[in-house]
């Protein structure tokens, strides 16, 4: 994906019209996670099925525009997965779907990627179940963006 400096139309649609915004009463999995440096914070929640499917998800997002955005677009592409799936929707599967994001701005997107993690974990913990690929949760995500940086050589 080319450098994106501006904020796609996707990514102003969903931050001004975020989708599934609130709590799920009784949720099968509740993540929150956090990043020390910028202070926001993410909490998403899930309902699983018994064939292990995403049938909703839900958020609420105390942070900036693009952490809504990527809440917003990963609650989305998380619904109607199975547990499995719902691994694949990674922070960049999330910025390929809202038309990427300012370089700045992709650490936001790693909130949402990790708060679907935190949600999958609880659940998995909660029913004994395995998710191929899935760590426990880290408090703070800035550890795991130094180690994205790392990762990807930014
Ligand atoms: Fe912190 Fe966007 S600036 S999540």
């Amino acid at each position: 994906m080319s450098q994106v400096t501006e904020y796609s139309s996707k990514v102003m649609d969903h931050f001004s019209n975020p989708r599934n915004v609130g709590e799920i009463e009784n949720a099968s999995g509740v993540g929150t996670v956090g990043n020390a440096k910028c202070g926001d914070i993410m909490r998403m929640y899930l309902d699983i099925d018994d064939e292990q499917v995403v049938r909703d998800a839900k958020f609420k997002t105390f942070g900036c525009g693009a952490a809504i955005a990527t809440s917003s677009m990963a609650t989305e592409l998380v619904k109607g997965k199975s547990v499995q799936e719902a691994m694949s929707v990674t922070n960049k599967a999330v910025m390929e779907a809202l038309d990427g994001l300012p370089s700045v701005k992709v650490h936001c997107s790693l909130l949402a990627e990790q708060a679907i993690h935190a949600a999958l974990w609880d659940y998995s913990q909660k029913n004994d179940i395995t998710i191929e690929g899935l760590k426990p949760p880290v408090n703070d995500i800035d550890e795991t963006e130094e180690f994205y940086k790392m990762q990807s050589g930014e």
